[in-house]
């Protein structure tokens, strides 16, 4: 394998020194980008995107190609490819987001589920080593997987949720039967993230994205302990170095110390928790990837430069932050105030790394 260009973000992951803060933004590759939609157009549809590696690829490189200053990619998929492959039946509805053809409801359904054969998600790991090898050494490739819990809530409800009342009452009614799910997805994320490992991720990310939505005593049940099991079982390293693990719970803030502690190197944040008292929460058991709103990417140049900056100056001097938004960048984002994002994160985090 090539040796890597530019492993500002890896460093900054494990908390080592760095001379600027890295960057990069959830979601960078979509459909804010006008050459995403032209290779949507070509490929029919984004999960063909998903399954073709050559589209995958092709997708993946589009921000790093647009912004030289990104320091990290991210391979071109989807959370729910996982629960497609464990035989929900995963599509898309024109604007209406994710839905599945079954659900796990009943519970002769729920205790049928198995862990899929890895051979049903060959195209995601095709696709991780077409996108190293396109990198050529550029900056890393990070990995990725849903939390068993955020997942669930997409087999359980069919669909995207926002009140989650399905599923929350089988987490009260039959724990059971949700913790079978739980522990099965659970299963099926090792195998999947530890594959994306061997064919070539440098550091695995795990979205939570609906952790935020359970009691505090749920969160840990269903959705933090399963992730802990996740992180202790991810192959730790790779190619002679480490693989670092950030773990993401969207309205998870509450629970920062308790997250601290599963054996992840960084934590995500959203918009909703200052970084610098984060920081200090955690102190220095992990580093801290996030955590600007991104919906400040539609407003102004000026304006965006000026959140930079106090997000900067919250974190502080020293090393272990890794900026970005604090969920993915939307598809109204003018493509030039992403640029303007980038400039000004590298410029004024100089400053906050010299000795
Ligand atoms: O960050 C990246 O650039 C990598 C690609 C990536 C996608 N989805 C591509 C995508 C990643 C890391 C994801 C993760 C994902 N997918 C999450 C967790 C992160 C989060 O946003 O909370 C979730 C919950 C999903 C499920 C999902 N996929 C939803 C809810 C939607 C519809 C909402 C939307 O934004 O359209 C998707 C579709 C999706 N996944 C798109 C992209 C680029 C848009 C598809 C299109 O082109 O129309």
């Amino acid at each position: 394998m090539t040796t890597l260009k530019n492993d500002t973000f890896l460093k900054a992951l494990m908390r080592e020194p760095t001379d600027y803060t890295p960057v990069w933004m959830m979601r960078q590759a979509g459909r804010y980008l006008p050459e995403y939609r032209e290779s949507r157009k070509t490929a029919g549809s984004f999960l063909q995107l998903c399954k073709n590696p050559d589209f995958a690829t092709e997708v993946t490189m589009q921000p790093l190609d647009r912004y030289p200053l990104l320091d990290a990619s991210i391979l071109f998929s989807d959370i729910l490819t996982v629960p497609d492959a464990m035989g929900l039946g995963l599509y898309f509805e024109e604007g209406e987001g994710p839905k599945f053809e079954r659900t796990l409801q009943q519970e002769a359904d729920i205790k049928k589920l198995e862990v899929p054969d890895m051979a049903k998600l060959q195209y995601v790991f095709d696709a991780v080593s077409q996108i190293r090898k396109t990198l050529d050494g550029r900056v890393p490739l990070i990995g990725f997987s849903g939390s068993p819990w955020t997942l669930a809530t997409y087999m359980v409800e069919g669909k995207g949720g926002t009140d989650f009342l399905t599923i929350k009452k089988m987490a009260y009614a039959r724990p059971d039967l949700l913790h079978h799910i739980l522990e099965t997805t659970a299963q099926t994320v090792i195998l999947y993230l530890n594959a994306q490992i061997a064919a070539g991720a440098q550091a695995v990310m795990i979205f939570d994205s609906w952790g935020g939505a359970l009691s505090h005593n749920a969160y840990q049940e269903f959705s933090l302990g399963y992730m802990q099991k996740i992180v202790n079982g991810l192959t730790k390293t790779a190619e002679g170095k480490k693989v670092p693990s950030i773990v993401f719970t969207k309205g998870g803030a509450l629970w920062l110390e308790a997250q601290a502690n599963i054996g992840a190197d960084a934590l995500g944040l959203d918009w909703t928790v200052s970084i610098g008292e984060a920081r200090q929460r955690v102190g220095d058991k992990v580093a801290l990837q996030g955590n600007m709103d991104p919906a400040i990417l539609l407003s102004t140049p000026e304006a965006i430069e000026k959140e930079v900056a106090t997000i900067l100056a919250s974190y502080g001097k020293g090393h272990g932050h890794v900026f970005n938004l604090g969920h993915g960048i939307t598809q109204w984002t003018p493509p030039e105030n992403a640029a303007a994002f980038l400039s000004a994160v590298r410029e004024h985090s100089k400053q906050y790394h010299v000795a």
